[in-house]
C-alpha cells in the first residue's frame, strides 16, 4: 500500500478513537513512544495501566483451542475456509481502552446510550482488519440493556448474525436465550455482546491480531455498562478478557475477577447444541452466579 494512502487510514482510525475516547496507540510498527489521538485530554493516559492489570496476557489464536470449546459453525468451516495465501493483516495496532471503569462511573442511563452509540458508530467505520471489513454485510456491536448487571460475552458472529447486526440471534443464540430466560431475565435485561464485532469469513478462526484490534471496543463497550457479572461463553471469550490460555472445564465452576466484575466461564450453546451433556454444567455456572445475586430461579 502507498505509505501516505497508509498514513491517511491511520490518521482516520486514530482520530475516531479519539472520538470515541481512546487516548493513545502505543505500540505502532514498533515504536515505542505512545502516539497521542487528537481529541486526548492533556493528563497523562491510565489506559495502559488498566490494560495491563486487567488483561494480562495477550491473546492466544483459537486454533490452540481443544476441540471441546469451539463453536460449532466454525470448527466445521474453519478448515475449508482458509485461504491459500491470506491477504495482508494491517499494522500491528495495540489501543489502550482509555476509558477505565473508574472514569465511566458515574454515567446515568442517557449517557451510556449516548457512549455506547458513539462507541458502536467508530466500529462501525472500524477498518483495522481489511479483510473482515471487506467481507463483512455489517458489524455486530452488541445489544441489551446499557445499565445490565449481567453482560454475556461470546466469541464473534456468525452468518445469522452478520446478516441482522444482532449478537446471538441464530441457532446457539436461540439457546442462550432460553438459557438467559432460565436465569428469569428478559434479553432485553442482560446485555450480549462478541469479542469481535465482524463475522470471519466462512465462519474460520479470528486471528490473534484480529482479536487484539477489537479488544479496545469491547473493552470500553464493558466499561460503559459496567457490569456486576461478565459470562464469558466459550476458551476464547474467557482467553480475550482475562488472558487465560486454560480450558474452559479448567476455568468454570468458580469466580474470576476482571477489575471490579465478578466474572464466570462457561461452555458456549454452539458447543451445547453438540453436547447437550454439559447444559448441566452451564446450569451449574449460572446457578452460582444467581446465587451470589441473591436470585433463586424457578428451574433446577
Ligand atoms: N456465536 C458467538 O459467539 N456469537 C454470536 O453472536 C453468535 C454465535
Amino acid at each position: 500500500m502507498d505509505p501516505q494512502q497508509l498514513r491517511r487510514i491511520l490518521l482516520q482510525q486514530a482520530r475516531s478513537w479519539g472520538q470515541a475516547g481512546l487516548r493513545t496507540v502505543p505500540a505502532f510498527r514498533g515504536e515505542a513512544t505512545p502516539l497521542p489521538l487528537e481529541s486526548a485530554p492533556a493528563s497523562p493516559p491510565e489506559g495502559r495501566q488498566a490494560i495491563e492489570s486487567h488483561h494480562p496476557a495477550a491473546p492466544a489464536t483459537r486454533s490452540e483451542a481443544p476441540a471441546e470449546s469451539r463453536p460449532e459453525s466454525r470448527t466445521s468451516a474453519s478448515a475449508a475456509a482458509q485461504p491459500a495465501s491470506p491477504p495482508p493483516l494491517p499494522p500491528r495496532v495495540e489501543v489502550a481502552p482509555m476509558a477505565s471503569f473508574q472514569e465511566l462511573a458515574g454515567l446515568n442511563r442517557a449517557q451510556r446510550i449516548e457512549q455506547l452509540e458513539i462507541l458502536s458508530q467508530q466500529v462501525a467505520h472500524c477498518t483495522l482488519c481489511q479483510e473482515l471489513a471487506a467481507k463483512r454485510t455489517q458489524t455486530v456491536f452488541g445489544v441489551g440493556n446499557p445499565e445490565a448487571k449481567v453482560c454475556f460475552f461470546g466469541e464473534a458472529p456468525g452468518a445469522d448474525e452478520d446478516r441482522q447486526g444482532e449478537p446471538f440471534v441464530g441457532k446457539a443464540g436461540k439457546l442462550l436465550t432460553q438459557i438467559i430466560e432460565a436465569c428469569s431475565f428478559k434479553r432485553e435485561d442482560v446485555y450480549i455482546l462478541n469479542t469481535l464485532k465482524c463475522r470471519p469469513p466462512g465462519n474460520r478462526d479470528p486471528t490473534a491480531q484480529e482479536n487484539q484490534n477489537c479488544q479496545p471496543y469491547f473493552l470500553r463497550q464493558l466499561a460503559i455498562i459496567q457490569p456486576q457479572y461478565i459470562v464469558c461463553l466459550g476458551k476464547y471469550a474467557a482467553e480475550n478478557l482475562l488472558g487465560t490460555g486454560l480450558p474452559i472445564g479448567k476455568l468454570r465452576g468458580r469466580f474470576h475477577q476482571y477489575g471490579q466484575c465478578k466474572v464466570i466461564a462457561t461452555y458456549h450453546p454452539a458447543y451445547l447444541l453438540r453436547n447437550p451433556s454439559a447444559k448441566k454444567e452451564v446450569w451449574a455456572d449460572l446457578k452460582m452466579m444467581l446465587q451470589d445475586m441473591g436470585i433463586h430461579p424457578a428451574k433446577g
